[in-house]
């Protein structure tokens, strides 16, 4: 028998039955498309979390033609008629998966993920074995041990804990497919991850770091979370919701939710508390840096001018001073408390704005005595600058793709840069890379 009599029989019972959005199409784009489609990182203007998203399209226009396979974008770069093929850089998908697309298309392209109700059954599980790494996998988050000693670094499915040196000690497995924040305790004892799976549920993971055993795993979502700050006490960890747009709160000791805020208009991506912990300030997708009172979870005002949509945020080690950015590519650093009552158009908070970058800003770090600001973006080198004049310090280079991530060595003398491409880069304060290395065990495959 052929393999391809025999893969095409395998499909024909899915076949025969009506393709499922919610449970044949999601799974492979959230395995083999959303790393580069999704709210954080959208190639092309595309993101495949939600049917929405996939309807909208990107720039070349909507996902899908219902009832028009050939005429379908998604289709025509999955087959190769549309150039570059996706999975960009990618194995194409197997035939069969690639019917299926058309398959669901060709029978109007139905929506059966029947709202939150249906994704919130989905019970995301530990996968039963290690995940065996053919390439390195984006760095979406990572976190220096407050000792400076170790970092924590994301998987797949998993948190790897590394040396400095880039040697691995522990492999954390656990329910999210990708981990988006990542923060110790100050005594080093605790690790806090936020994460999930796209558009089908959200986890905050709590880890003892001694024993490397999960403490709590919080699925509290039906969409990936992003943040994943601490409070300067390490008690209470921020939370940001997709498609929910809710702000979650959790007590890292008993590991539970104890609050859900809903005053953004869209998603959350990032939170920081104030020096004192009373305060919080998210940012999100509908522009504004939020404040608001984290022992009743009431909104005080947005600290910005609401310009264009916000990924990052960072705040000072000292004050109550946070630097934001996001699509505009502009860093700002803003003050939280208005030097006098608030106007129409009141930008009175703002204390600098920092030079344009190349792409989309994506991560932000300041030093650990805030006299350095470190800028990621989607393209191009990652910056530091000081964070006192605004005056370029160095420029960081060598990335292949985005930056997700990026963090201050404890003692300040490395900025650590990750994201798409896999790598974490140390760079010294004058912008030369001195050490780099994949946290995740990559197997070479054979034959090449
Ligand atoms: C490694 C990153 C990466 C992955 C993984 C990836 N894409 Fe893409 N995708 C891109 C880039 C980059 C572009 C823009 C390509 C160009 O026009 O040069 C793109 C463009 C597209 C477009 C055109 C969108 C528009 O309107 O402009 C579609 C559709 C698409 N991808 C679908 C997919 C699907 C489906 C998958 C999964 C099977 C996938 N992509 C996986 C990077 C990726």
């Amino acid at each position: 028998m052929s393999k391809a009599f025999f893969l095409l029989l395998a499909a024909l019972p899915l076949l025969a039955q009506a393709v499922s959005f919610t449970n044949q199409i999601k799974p492979v784009l959230a395995k083999q498309c959303s790393g580069c489609h999704q709210p954080q990182s959208m190639q092309s203007g595309l993101s495949v979390t939600t049917f929405e998203a996939l309807k909208k399209g990107g720039t070349k226009g909507p996902g899908f033609v219902a009832g028009k396979p050939d005429e379908s974008l998604l289709v025509g770069y999955l087959t190769g008629a549309k150039s570059p093929r996706m999975p960009f850089g990618g194995k194409p998908l197997p035939e069969e998966d690639i019917e299926l697309f058309r398959a669901w298309i060709r029978e109007g392209a139905k929506d059966d993920s029947a709202g939150a109700g249906a994704a919130s059954a989905h019970v995301p599980k530990v996968p039963s074995q290690p995940i065996a790494y053919k390439s390195a996998p984006l760095v979406t988050a990572f976190a220096f041990s407050p000792d400076g000693k170790m970092l924590a670094v994301s998987g797949y499915h998993e948190i790897l804990l590394n040396t400095v040196e880039g040697k691995l000690i522990a492999r954390l497995p656990g329910k999210s497919m990708r981990i988006h924040g990542l923060a110790f305790t100050p005594d080093g004892k605790t690790l806090a991850a936020v994460g999930g799976d796209p558009a089908r549920s959200g986890e905050a993971q709590i880890w003892d770091v001694e024993t490397r055993k999960q403490r709590a795993s919080i699925v509290a979502s039906a969409d990936t979370f992003f943040g994943g700050a601490l409070s300067p006490d390490g008690k209470l960890l921020v939370a940001g919701g997709g498609a929910d747009k809710s702000i979650r709160l959790i007590d890292v000791e008993a590991g539970k939710e104890v609050r859900k805020i809903d005053h953004h208009e869209d998603w959350v991506f990032q939170g920081v508390f104030g020096v004192d912990g009373k305060r919080l300030v998210t940012v999100g997708r509908d522009r504004a840096a939020k404040l608001t009172d984290v022992s009743t979870g009431r909104f005080v005002e947005n600290v910005n001018l609401l310009k264009d949509s916000l990924m990052a945020i960072v705040r000072h080690p000292k004050r109550d001073w946070v630097a934001i950015g996001g699509a505009e590519r502009i860093p700002y650093l803003y003050r939280l408390d208005r030097p006098r009552a608030m106007r129409i158009a009141d930008d009175s908070t703002l204390i600098r704005k920092f030079d344009r970058q190349d792409g989309p800003i994506t991560a932000l770090a300041l030093s650990p005595d805030g006299g350095k600001l470190a800028v990621g973006a989607e393209a191009g080198d990652v910056r530091i600058f000081n964070a006192e004049t605004g005056d370029l310090i160095a420029r960081c280079s060598g990335h292949q793709g985005g930056i997700f991530a990026l963090q201050f060595s404890p003692d300040g003398a490395n900025l650590v840069t990750g994201g798409f491409d896999g790598h974490l880069r140390f760079y010294d304060m004058s912008g030369k890379m001195v050490r780099d290395f994949v946290a995740a065990p990559v197997e070479l495959s054979r034959g090449n």
